[in-house]
């Protein structure tokens, strides 16, 4: 397939603080004269912060890296990941055409695709919100037919369950991603023939349905606030610039470990019972922003569902209970410092707040409107 740039291109690219930051670490994994080996992080990165990857994207990741511009084109016009035309503003839609997935109904799937989002492929969608196109194996011949959409798995499909998904997606719901037909996984379609007493866990989903339940998204652009930024290897360097463990607190993973082995992450917060997890960050800025007023347990009548806030799943929801946080006013009434606090002591899930403007939604909320109509 002949792969070039499309033929219309904005005029510039930048990445957002947050995703230039973490462009700027990967760059320092590799030593001196080789930070071209950067490249496919960097433009995949662009491509996940815009969509698609555009000519401006490609020239300002050549410039980061100090290579000529000629040499990043070369890779993302080789590698087929790299989508060099408009995607849907909501999602780029991969359906699987290979064996499995043919023989199980990826063309009626494809049908779909040309009756909802256009007659071919890479082509937006009148609305703009999708665009789509037949890929080889994914991997998940086992649940056949499937379809990537973002970064999940859709599996198990019917044509009708795909439609729904795609009409679910273009309202701004969560569909909810794996087999779509009742399987935890890839076991036998027909049941259990072994190891039938496993149900642990099932309820709540594989891993990737219970993250995007969890996080309550999964077509969202990456805007680098996402994941705290973690550097370890900054830190794993001699004087001679050798590679050498840094002398001090265990690691474990990049979380550091007390004398116990306990990671910290998870180590009891005193007189709470509770891991610390639930309690602020002991990294947090002290000086950055101002805690909002806590309470000690919800007002009478009960704690408001703050999982109608979009981004807050039930671990986030946790959380925010054992910060003090309950109530949809207590949140619609948070200033930018104390907004700034609270993006700095989620343990786990910092700049949330921010990220998802839970202010503004709380305030709907608490107004009994529905934020995401
Ligand atoms: S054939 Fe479709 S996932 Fe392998």
């Amino acid at each position: 397939m002949l792969r070039r740039l499309h033929d219309e291109q904005p005029d510039s690219f930048a990445f957002t603080p947050a995703n230039r930051e973490w462009a700027e670490a990967q760059i320092t994994k590799y030593p001196d004269g080789r930070q071209a080996s950067a490249v496919i992080a960097l433009l995949w990165r662009a491509q996940e912060q815009e969509g698609w990857l555009t000519r401006p994207a490609i020239e300002h990741v050549a410039e980061m890296l100090d290579m000529p511009y000629m040499r990043a084109l070369e890779v993302a016009t080789f590698y087929f990941m790299f989508q060099l035309q408009p995607t849907g503003s909501v999602a780029h839609v991969q359906v699987c055409g290979t064996t499995s997935c043919m023989i199980c109904g990826a063309e009626d799937l494809m049908e779909v695709c040309k009756d909802k989002i256009a007659a071919k492929p890479f082509t937006l969608s009148e609305d703009g919100k999708f665009t789509w196109e037949e890929v080889e194996c994914l991997g998940a011949c086992a649940n056949a037919p499937m379809a990537q959409i973002g970064k999940d798995y859709y599996e198990d499909l019917t044509t009708e369950r795909f439609a729904e998904i795609l009409d679910e997606l273009a309202a701004g719901r969560v569909p909810t991603p794996g087999p779509q037909q009742g399987r935890y996984s890839s076991e036998p379609a027909g049941g259990l023939t072994s190891l039938t007493g496993f149900d642990e866990g099932r309820e709540r989903g594989n891993a990737s349905v219970a993250l995007a339940r969890e996080i309550g998204d999964t077509v969202k652009r990456i805007d680098g606030t996402e994941v705290p930024l973690r550097t370890p290897w900054r830190d794993m360097s001699d004087k001679k610039g050798d590679a050498v463990p840094q002398q001090g607190p265990e690691l474990a993973g990049d979380r550091p470990v007390d004398e116990t082995g306990v990671e910290k992450q998870t180590a009891p917060v005193e007189g709470s019972g509770k891991p610390s997890s639930f309690a602020p960050a002991e990294d947090a800025d002290p000086a950055e922003g101002k805690k909002p007023e806590t309470f000690d347990a919800p007002r009478e009548g009960g704690a408001d569902d703050l999982k109608r806030i979009k981004g807050i799943g039930p671990k986030l929801e946790e959380q925010c209970n054992s910060m003090g946080f309950y109530h949809f006013d207590q949140i619609a009434a948070w200033t930018q410092e104390e907004v700034a606090w609270v993006d700095a002591n989620l343990e786990g899930f910092k700049g949330r707040v921010t990220r998802d403007d839970w202010v503004a939604q709380a305030r709907a909320l608490a107004d009994g409107k529905d934020p995401n109509s």
